[in-house]
C-alpha cells in the first residue's frame, strides 16, 4: 500500500510537468504501458501472502482506474489547447475585404492570330512559320519586284549585314513555301511580325503584325480567293460590317485586290485591311512551279489594323505599349 502511494505521488509530479503529447505518451507508456510500472506490479501479485493479495489486488486495480482517469483527462486537455490554439492563430477576419489575384489575359493579337488559324484550318489551311530576317530574294526578287522597282520604296524596310532585311511583308513565307513544297495542294497561313521604315502615327508603325495566306492548286481560280476572304471577314469581323474589294496593285499577284471595311462610328471611313490576288506567274515559275498547269491565289491580312478596327482602339501603338486598360477592354469583351 505503501508502495502504491509512493508511486502515485511520483506519477502526479510528473504528470503536472508534462506539457505536450509526447510528454504524455512517455508516461503512460512507462506507467500503463506492456513493460510499465503497473504491469510489473501485477507481475508481483503471486508472490504476496494469499491472505492479502485480495486486498492488494484490490488496491492495484483502483490505483490502475486512477493512472488511466488522470492520463485521459490530461489527455483531453492538452486536445482542448491545442484546439484554441489553433483557432487564436488560424483565425481569420472574413469581413475583410479579399485581394483579388490579377489574372493575366492573352494579348488581343494572339486572340486574332489564333481566331485566323482556327477560321483558316476549316478550309485546310495550315499553319507555317518564317523567319524575320530574311534576304531581299524573299522580301523582295522572288516576288516580282526586282532592284529599282517604286514598289521596293514602298516598303522600305530596316537592313542589316551580309544583305539582310527585316521583313516588310509576311508574303516572305509564301516563297519559302512554294521553294520547298511540290506536292499540292499548297495551302498554309502564316502570321508574324513584319518591319517598315514608317514614319509612326496612330496608323503606322515600324513594326506591326501580318498574316499570310497563299493556296496554290490545278484550277484554283479568282471566285475562289473572293469566296475565302469573305468567309475570313465574315468570321473574323461578324456579318454586320461593310466590306468592299477594290482593285489594286501588287507586283507578285494579278489581278490584284484590296478588302476595305467600314469604321463603324466616327465619319464611317473605308480601311483598308488586306491585300490579296492570284500568284503572278513570274512568282510561280521563279519557284520552280509550272504556271501552265498550276494557280493560285494570297493575302495578307493587315492584322494590327483589324484588331484596332474591330475593337475601336483610336491609336494602334496601344497595342504594342502593353498598356493594360486596353488589353482589359479588349480582353474583357467576347472576342469578335
Ligand atoms: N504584302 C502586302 C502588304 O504588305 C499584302 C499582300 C498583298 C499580301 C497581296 C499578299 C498579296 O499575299 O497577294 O501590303
Amino acid at each position: 500500500m505503501k508502495n502504491i502511494l509512493a508511486l502515485r505521488q511520483e506519477f502526479d509530479a510528473a504528470l503536472a510537468a508534462v506539457s505536450t503529447g509526447d510528454d504524455l505518451d512517455r508516461l503512460s507508456t512507462e506507467y500503463v504501458g506492456k513493460k510499465g510500472v503497473l504491469k510489473e506490479l501485477l507481475g508481483e501479485l503471486r508472490n504476496v501472502p494469499p491472505e492479502t493479495r485480495k486486498t492488494v489486488a484490490a488496491d492495484l486495480n483502483s490505483f490502475k482506474t486512477y493512472l488511466e482517469g488522470q492520463l485521459s483527462s490530461v489527455s483531453e486537455n492538452l486536445r482542448l489547447q491545442e484546439t484554441q490554439r489553433r483557432i487564436s492563430d488560424e483565425w481569420q477576419d472574413v469581413s475583410l475585404p479579399g485581394v483579388a489575384e490579377r489574372r493575366g489575359a492573352r494579348h488581343p493579337l494572339s486572340l486574332i492570330e489564333d481566331k485566323c488559324l482556327d477560321v483558316l484550318n476549316l478550309l485546310g489551311f495550315s499553319f507555317v512559320d518564317g523567319p524575320e530576317v530574311e534576304n531581299g530574294f524573299h522580301n523582295f526578287d522572288a516576288l516580282n519586284i526586282p532592284e529599282h522597282h517604286p514598289a521596293r520604296d514602298m516598303q522600305d524596310t530596316f537592313w542589316l549585314e551580309n544583305n539582310l532585311l527585316l521583313r516588310s511583308h509576311t508574303s516572305t513565307v509564301q516563297v519559302r513555301v512554294l521553294e520547298q513544297q511540290k506536292e499540292l495542294p499548297i495551302r498554309i497561313a502564316s502570321p508574324g511580325r513584319v518591319y517598315r521604315n514608317e514614319t509612326v502615327d496612330a496608323t503606322h508603325l515600324a513594326c506591326f503584325h501580318q498574316f499570310e495566306g497563299l493556296w496554290v492548286d490545278e484550277g484554283v481560280k479568282f471566285s475562289h480567293l473572293k469566296g475565302t476572304l469573305e468567309f475570313i471577314i465574315k468570321n473574323i469581323f461578324g456579318t454586320e460590317w461593310d466590306y468592299r474589294f477594290k482593285p489594286k496593285f501588287y507586283p507578285y499577284t494579278e489581278p490584284s485586290i484590296g478588302v476595305d471595311i467600314r469604321q463603324k462610328g466616327g465619319d464611317g471611313k473605308w480601311i483598308t485591311v488586306l491585300g490579296a490576288g492570284m500568284v503572278h506567274r513570274n512568282v510561280l515559275s521563279q519557284t520552280g512551279h509550272d504556271p501552265e498547269r498550276l494557280s493560285g491565289f494570297a493575302f495578307g491580312l493587315g492584322i494590327s489594323r483589324m484588331v484596332t478596327m474591330a475593337h475601336e482602339v483610336s491609336n494602334m501603338k496601344s497595342l504594342y505599349e502593353g498598356d493594360l486598360r486596353v488589353h482589359q477592354a479588349i480582353s474583357r469583351k467576347d472576342y469578335v
